[in-house]
């Protein structure tokens, strides 16, 4: 098990840096560890982590494109990572057929019309959240993201009010979080086999003696207890949800329960209800944080969005279907996406022998489009932000990396854009906001969801309580669009 890194020896050269010491900056900084490899071997090289499956990066666009087209049964996915977080059951473990059928059990629920219908919900959870902000003192926007991106999760998808998904999930969801990103889990996530890992962590199925032990000593673990206390959480929420579902409601689990009548396994559903928690709430808080960052440190650019959503709305809250209206505040987003993507690489394995972009890649092999050279190929000046770059260019699925790709996109990006765009929104109405740092802007070194260091410090300089007048009377060409970055 802890030579696997060593196995085939044709891929193309990489790092030669000790397994280990590799294993340990890509546990603990896979940006910089990715960007190094990057800068030394160029678009394709080979990393070997202690103990974990040779993987092979990729870099260019053709390569991307041909890895995140290729079908279910030739590349897998590369999450064992997240297994001890999300369960084994999970959409994001499954392959194949498996992998289909989860997509397909949630898709019906991710349609735009559905997403769409959950705006007013959205924004009172975020007026709820802008609220709670102190003005003229120094705050982090980023436990405040964090706060309303769980709110709107649980209420979205499992009808829960704030205060009992405050009480119940809150304190272990931050521990999960925090701690399925340190190295210890990440390590036992890619070394050890999936399907044990996730029976020690639930404690359930398992028919060994020696595995009901190792299950019980895992139970004395902060944050296995967290993970447990989650499940019993989510499992009495659906038995709740069971109840009450005459009483009308549109969340996704009434949704699903209604679908599925008696079908639902409520254990194996448990796995995605969790994932969609995790999946759902801190990578749209941590993006919604180099949002903040980015634009407290341009001010002309918040300016002119600022304009942009005063003179389409008035000061009245957004529908979903303002958005259309507001070009400049989709490549504001898209920008910072672009700029600073929260993963540094899209996981898949090889589950055959194939071929990528001429390269060889034998069955088990792992692949890796990095995800931020890929975003700044092509482009002048990439590491400036600029939204005014998307004047004349609407985003392509490509230009989306940072969700990911083909038939294992992101199934909640539609979810996640409403949601920061909303807040964002809602920010810029009912506020003044500024930079609250003198420190540069630059990642915190992580393995997994790259936020940036010391989150989004920022002051709320005033509240605006009155409905502006519009700036851009009429306005259909956003001379918004022209403005400098
Ligand atoms: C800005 C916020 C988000 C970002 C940047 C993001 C990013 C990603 C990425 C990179 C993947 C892997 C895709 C691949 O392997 O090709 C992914 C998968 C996934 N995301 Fe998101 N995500 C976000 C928000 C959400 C939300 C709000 C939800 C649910 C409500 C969600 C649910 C999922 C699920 C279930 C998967 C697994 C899909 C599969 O394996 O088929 N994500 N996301």
């Amino acid at each position: 098990m802890f030579g696997a890194h060593l196995a085939h020896r044709s891929l193309p050269p990489g790092p030669n840096t000790p397994a280990a010491i590799q294993l340990w900056q890509w546990l603990t900084d896979g940006r910089a560890f990715y960007s190094a490899g990057h800068q030394r071997w160029g678009d394709v090289f080979t990393i070997r982590p202690l103990g974990c499956r040779p993987t092979v990066c990729f870099a260019t666009p053709r390569a991307a494109q041909q890895i995140l087209a290729a079908p279910t049964e030739v590349l897998g996915h590369g999450n064992e990572v997240a297994a001890i977080a999300v369960g084994q059951h999970s959409v994001i473990l499954a392959n194949g057929t498996a992998h289909k059928a989860a997509r397909k059990r949630l898709r019906p629920f991710f349609q735009r019309k559905k997403i769409e219908a959950l705006s007013p919900l959205m924004i009172e959870a975020i007026d709820e959240s802008i609220a709670t902000m102190p003005a003229r003192v120094p705050m982090n926007f980023t436990p405040v993201a964090r706060e309303l991106t769980l709110h709107v999760i649980c209420r979205a998808l499992f009808g829960m009010d704030r205060v009992s998904a405050h009480e119940s999930l809150f304190d272990d969801l931050a521990l999960l979080a925090e701690n399925a990103q340190s190295p210890a889990s990440l390590v036992s996530g890619a070394i050890l086999p999936t399907q044990l890992l996730s029976g020690w962590v639930r404690g359930q199925g398992l028919h060994r003696r020696r595995d009901r032990g190792a299950a019980r000593i895992a139970g004395m673990f902060p944050v296995v207890q967290s993970i447990r206390h989650i499940g019993e959480v989510l499992l009495a929420q659906l038995e709740r949800r069971r109840e009450t579902l005459d009483d009308g409601g549109e969340d996704l689990l009434a949704q699903i329960l209604r679908r599925a009548g008696s079908d639902l396994d409520d254990r194996l559903f448990l796995d995605d209800l969790i994932t969609l928690l995790l999946a759902g709430h801190d990578t749209t808080a941590v993006t919604l944080s180099w949002l903040i960052q980015h634009l407290t440190r341009h001010p002309t650019t918040m300016a002119v969005l600022q304009a942009e959503i005063d003179a389409q709305l008035d000061g009245r809250a957004p529908r979903a279907d303002d958005l259309a209206r507001l070009p400049y505040l989709d490549a504001v987003v898209t920008e910072s996406m672009r700029l600073e993507p929260i993963v540094p690489a899209i996981a898949r394995v090889a589950l055959q022998d194939t071929e990528i972009d001429g390269v060889p890649i034998p069955r088990g092999v792992g692949i890796n489009p990095l995800v931020r050279p890929l975003l700044h190929h092509d482009w002048p000046d990439p590491s400036v932000f600029n939204p005014g770059r998307w004047a004349d260019r609407k985003p392509r699925p490509q230009d989306r990396l940072a969700f990911g790709g083909g038939y294992r996109r992101c199934v909640g990006m539609g979810f996640a854009l409403l949601e920061i765009k909303l807040t964002l929104i809602r920010l810029l109405q009912r506020t003044d906001i500024a930079l609250g740092t003198d420190e540069p802007l630059r990642p915190a070194p992580s393995g997994a969801i790259i936020s940036p260091a010391g989150g989004a410090p920022m002051v709320v300089l005033s509240t605006r309580s009155t409905q502006p007048a519009p700036i851009f009377p009429g306005v259909d060409t956003h001379p918004a669009m022209k403005c400098p970055a």
